[in-house]
């Protein structure tokens, strides 16, 4: 079974978990896109919820498939949360940020009651680091972050699309940083948070409450 297929029965069967009336964040990705569609048609369906977008272009796929958006501030907290993840662990630590979202994201699980994390089989590691870790900066201070990041041996990698520097929804750069040789990834992350000019990383270590994931032609929770 492909990878494709894997985040789209994934993301199916978190759609069962949105009841009426429900304030929904959305997650960002190829695989939240496929629980997004799902949504807008139990929507037309009858389903009666709001979502609050993670991203711009979340906000433009739910838009399309006839989901009411409301703004964080709008909804406050949100009764479940469902996002997809580029990596996560069997202490459903995650690594997030791959499509650059991970500030709102991380706001959003923040303010969510429960978090859902939907995702194909390769992204199931025994150890967080394959992936990159993403790495949200203020551009004024990215090149001093690097000379630190560089200090911590994490060999920080400036993210590019298109020849030009990436900027996310919030106007930031993005570093992808190697942890994969780092024991403590809680130290981590509060050393990387503490340093001037990181805005967020990528690093979700407890807000996930329930993975979802395609195995075959099943999903395992
Ligand atoms: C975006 C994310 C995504 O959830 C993550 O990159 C997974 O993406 P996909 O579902 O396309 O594999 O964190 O910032």
């Amino acid at each position: 079974m492909s990878a494709e297929n894997e985040k789209w029965i994934a993301a199916i069967a978190s759609a069962e978990y949105v009841k009426n009336g429900m304030l929904v964040g959305l997650g960002s990705g190829s695989t939240a896109a496929f629980m997004i569609a799902e949504l807008g048609k139990r929507v037309a369906g009858g389903l009666i919820m709001k979502g609050v977008p993670s991203s711009d272009a979340t906000a433009r796929l739910a838009k399309q498939a006839g989901i009411s958006l409301l703004s964080l501030d709008e909804a406050g907290t949100m009764d479940i949360n469902i996002d997809g993840a580029d990596e996560f662990d069997p202490q459903l630590q995650l690594i997030k940020g791959g499509g650059g979202a991970l500030l709102r994201e991380k706001i959003l699980a923040h303010n969510s009651r429960f978090n859902i994390i939907i995702a194909d089989s390769g992204k199931e590691v025994e150890r967080l680091g394959k992936f990159q870790l993403p790495i949200e900066t203020i551009p004024f201070a990215t090149q001093t972050i690097i000379a630190e990041l560089e200090h911590l041996d994490l060999q920080p990698k400036l993210r590019m699309k298109n020849d030009e520097v990436y900027k996310t929804d919030e106007n930031n750069y993005i570093l992808d940083v190697d942890i994969f040789q780092k024991d403590d990834l809680k130290e981590l992350n509060t050393l990387l948070i503490q340093i001037p000019g990181v805005v967020e990383t990528g690093l979700f270590l407890s807000s996930t409450d329930l993975v979802l994931v395609g195995q075959g032609n099943k999903v395992a929770t």
